[in-house]
């Protein structure tokens, strides 16, 4: 008879799909710990994405445009509905805020030069400006954030375009972190508190109650700056439909939208799995309120959020993005998640330099997310710089390959015809059809039920009209 107690492989029912080993040694590490866990990174969870999506370019209905010999525009500028100096961008890409404190110096620095070299921008993030990163970035984004300290009216004056922190995608409605290990002297001084502590800031601004306040904070920037720069408001996407509309009554030039999948240096594990909507589908609802409030011609969307390559790039354009940002791919441009000589990623960190997402800790073997003075000196920040440019360029190649197949001379030219879904979800976020049909989820429905209507009113004062004539 069959031994159900047997301790044998044959007797195994299966293993559960919601208490996984992960989630089971997760319990495990709270019930020691009693506080929630903290990482960097993305999310982990598999949520619908761009893989899902597919470009369907010329062949005899379209005309392709010839990669040697015609030229396929990427020059992007973002901000000229107030800005008198909108931000000219050679590429459709750049470098997102990721602050110094997060990030070494070596890294800002090489980030900065790197952007430079492609001809584009970086942005300064929470951690206030390292006169460095000035002065190797050309093209330069000053972040607010949303504390009254940490502001510098003089850094202010020093920027070619100014970002307002309103919410990521990784987090959103949480403030930043930046754990004690990572606060020197020199970090904790750019941002006004104590060296050594876990920093948070705060979630929402003390001086914005709601969007009147915020108009008016972004006015006095505006004054501020003499009405030169770009003023952009960073949200992380959750109702994007109505938080667009209402940031676009706040008077910005440009609205960032950072998607579920974007990277934090650190955050609760718990927010960056449980909070925002993908990018995918946040650029639809976006494009729609600015349409809605007569504004898509006049504010630019940037975009963000676990962005890898050219055709995730190609695809934001082609939904509605002006231009994309990048922060963990950067990252990885610039050395990280690679085998470094001498560490011991699996021993260290229990995963492959791949997997690594300790960027919170600030035990970065690459020397990235880092303030170790030893583990600093890994990055080389000439070196590091030409890969983040070789890699900026490569994007561009890639959009701009896949634009000249869609029959475009300008990357800007992409638009949501030109694009195919794989899966039902897919195709109703992106409201784009399902490959090989004409279907889009709940677009199609609409406008069947909105044909029925009109043929019901048709129908109905024809026959209100024969009954008089009887
Ligand atoms: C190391 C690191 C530090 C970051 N620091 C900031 C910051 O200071 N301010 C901010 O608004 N966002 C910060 N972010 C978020 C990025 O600006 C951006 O929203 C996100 O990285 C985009 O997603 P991606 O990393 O998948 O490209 C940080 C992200 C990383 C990876």
């Amino acid at each position: 008879m069959a031994d159900e107690t047997a301790p044998s492989e044959n007797t195994v029912l299966g293993r559960s799909q919601i208490f996984t080993p992960e989630v089971v040694n997760d319990i495990h590490m709270k019930a020691e710990l009693g506080r929630y866990r903290m990482r960097g990174g993305g999310i982990f969870k598999k949520i619908p994405h761009w893989d899902e999506l597919v470009f369907l370019p010329g062949t005899l209905t379209r005309f392709v445009i010839e990669g040697y010999r015609e030229k396929c525009e990427t020059k992007t500028v973002l901000g000229g509905r107030f800005a008198k100096k909108p931000l000219e961008l050679d590429i459709p890409v750049y470098i997102t805020g990721m602050s110094f404190g997060a990030l070494s110096l070596e890294a800002k620095m090489a980030l900065a030069k790197g952007a430079s070299m492609a001809g584009t921008a970086t942005c300064s993030g929470e951690g206030g400006m390292i006169p460095p990163e000035r002065d190797l970035s050309t093209k330069w984004y000053y972040q607010v954030i949303q504390s009254r300290y940490g502001f510098n009216p003089h850094h202010l004056m020093l920027a070619d375009a100014v970002e307002f922190f309103i919410g990521q995608g990784c987090k959103v409605g949480m403030g930043g972190h930046l754990m004690g290990q990572k606060v020197t002297e020199q970090v904790a001084e750019m941002r006004s508190l104590p060296a050594g502590i876990d920093q948070r800031s705060p979630a929402r601004h003390p001086d914005w109650l709601g969007p009147d306040d915020l108009s008016l904070k972004i006015q006095e920037v505006r004054e501020a700056t003499d009405y030169q720069v770009p003023i952009q408001l960073k949200l992380g996407a959750a109702r994007v439909y109505d938080d667009v509309r209402m940031a676009a009554k706040c008077g910005p030039d440009v609205i960032y939208l950072d998607g579920a999948e974007g990277g934090t240096g650190a955050g609760p594990h718990i927010g960056t799995e449980e909070t925002g909507i993908p990018l995918m589908a946040a650029i639809p609802e976006a494009r729609r309120a600015l349409e809605d409030v007569g504004l898509a011609d006049e504010i630019d969307l940037v975009v963000a959020g676990g962005i890898r390559n050219g055709a995730d790039i190609a695809k934001c354009i082609a939904l509605g993005a002006k231009a994309v940002a990048i922060g963990s791919a950067a990252l990885m441009a610039l050395g990280s998640n690679k085998d470094v000589a001498g560490a011991d990623y699996e021993g260290t960190f229990g995963v492959p330099a791949s997997d690594f997402y300790h960027w919170h800790t600030g035990k970065d073997p690459a020397g990235i997310t880092t303030q170790d003075p030893e583990l600093r000196k890994r990055l080389n920040v000439d070196e590091a710089a030409v890969r983040v440019y070789n890699f900026l360029h490569t994007l561009t190649l890639e959009v701009q390959m896949l634009a000249r197949a869609c029959g475009k001379t300008d990357v800007h030219s992409l638009e949501p015809e030109d694009l195919n879904a794989l899966t039902t979800e897919a195709a109703a976020m992106a409201r784009v059809p399902l490959a090989g049909t004409k279907y889009i989820p709940g677009v199609t429905e609409e406008k069947t039920l909105t044909e029925i209507r009109d043929l019901l009113a048709k129908h109905i004062a024809n026959d209100t009209g024969g009954n008089r004539d009887v």
